[in-house]
């Protein structure tokens, strides 16, 4: 098959990690014989600093014309202080507004090999799998009006009934292939938002029988995700309450290093992003973890592409590299030394080429 993707290395370890996972979309091309074109474009800081824009016209164009978009991560100290048309954000969240990408779906599972890694103890954090729908396009992120002047500040809270509509059947849907349970996670008790993203739900569950719903909010939501995580199956929530529960989530998986996302919308056009942000406090020295990208480019590959058999084979290499007891220094286990993010990427392209070995001879 042939698939143009346009990567947005973005800022601090989005570089770093966006090469890591274009190199295993390259090995992924050449084992199953597909044309990957892949196109460079700037988004964020960089693309501040190069025509002060974090989201220029022609990162649009590109992406526009592309069957998928792979992204690092936006943001550092250097930009901390622009004022917020100028923060490198507003990139990330331009692109998603522009593209319609209000679907954003952050599975979170537990790996056996990393649960050494989790705070969480071992009987807590194993057996956890589930996946956060989180709503990306409305709410607090884009509401209207905003404003701040030096002795108060403004931000808006809405959401309209298309808006929740859409997020809310992508979730059920995505319950209804997996154990069929959803929990819708709000705030009901205090905002309207969440009287009508109740409402919503309570309609929407006759047209899904053989999903059990449960409404929970979000404060003993935050407090159950560490202490029964392994009862979530699929969590679907707006789009603050969904940014703060993920990243919490990532660290029953050990890390937040670890955690992929897609953001996408009906037709299955998407954004794949790691959950995490540009760690400038490891930027620039090779020890971000890339499996977060590299796990985002298996959604990719299996959600834009429909390549369920490649996308299982990069989910695959990951596992392995992992059982084999490799880790970047985030999942660090005491007295191993941490691999680099190069090396540790050198074992998964490593594990790709010895698993496609033994697949060509067991269908020859
Ligand atoms: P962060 O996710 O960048 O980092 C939080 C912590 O996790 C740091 O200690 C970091 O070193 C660690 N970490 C994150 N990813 C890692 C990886 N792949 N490997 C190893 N360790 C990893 O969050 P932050 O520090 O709050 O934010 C830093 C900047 O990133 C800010 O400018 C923020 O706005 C931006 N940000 C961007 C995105 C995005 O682009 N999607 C997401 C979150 C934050
Ligand atoms: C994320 C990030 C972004 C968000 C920021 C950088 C705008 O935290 O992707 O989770 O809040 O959506
Ligand atoms: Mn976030």
């Amino acid at each position: 098959m042939e698939k143009s993707i346009t990567v947005l290395p973005g800022d601090g370890i989005g570089p770093e990690v966006t090469e890591a996972a274009v190199k295993v979309l390259q090995a992924i091309a050449k084992h199953y014989n597909h044309t990957f074109h892949l196109q460079y474009a700037l988004i964020g800081g960089a693309a501040i600093d190069a025509c002060e824009n974090p989201l220029p016209a022609e990162t649009i164009s590109k992406c526009s014309q592309s069957d998928a978009i792979l992204l690092g991560a936006v943001g550092g100290p250097k930009w901390d202080q622009n004022p917020s048309h100028l923060r490198p954000e507003k990139g990330l969240l331009a692109i998603r507004k522009h593209f319609g990408l209000y679907a954003n779906i952050r599975p979170v599972k537990a790996i056996p090999a990393l649960l050494d890694a989790s705070p969480l103890k071992k009987e807590v954090a194993e057996n956890v799998d589930m996946v956060i729908v989180r709503e990306l396009t409305g709410g607090l992120y884009f509401s209207e009006p905003r404003k701040k002047s030096k002795d108060s500040a403004l931000d808006t809270l809405v959401y309209t009934r298309a808006e929740i509509e859409r997020i809310v059947d992508t979730a059920f849907q995505i319950a209804r292939s997996r154990r069929g349970k959803l929990a819708s996670v709000d705030k009901a008790n205090v905002l309207d938002t969440s009287k009508l993203w109740r409402e919503i739900v309570e309609e929407k569950k006759q047209g899904y029988p053989d999903v059990e719903v449960e409404h929970m909010l979000v404060d003993s939501t935050a407090m159950k995700l560490i202490t029964k995580p392994a009862d979530f199956d699929v969590i679907v929530t707006e789009n603050m309450f969904g940014d703060i529960l993920s990243d919490e989530a990532s660290v029953i998986t050990g890390s937040l290093g670890m955690l992929p996302s897609a953001s996408t919308r009906e037709d299955g056009f998407g954004l794949y992003e790691p959950v995490h942000g540009s760690a400038p406090d490891i930027a620039g020295q090779n020890k971000a973890n890339p499996a977060a990208t590299i796990l985002s480019v298996a959604m990719m590959l299996r959600e834009a592409f429909q390549m369920e058999t490649e996308a299982a084979a990069v989910e695959e290499a990951v596992f392995n590299v992992l059982n084999d007891g490799n880790f970047t220094s985030d999942l660090q286990v005491k007295g191993k030394r941490a691999l680099s993010t190069t090396e540790w990427t050198a074992k998964v392209l490593e594990e790709l080429d010895a698993e496609f070995v033994s697949d060509s001879i067991m269908f020859s």
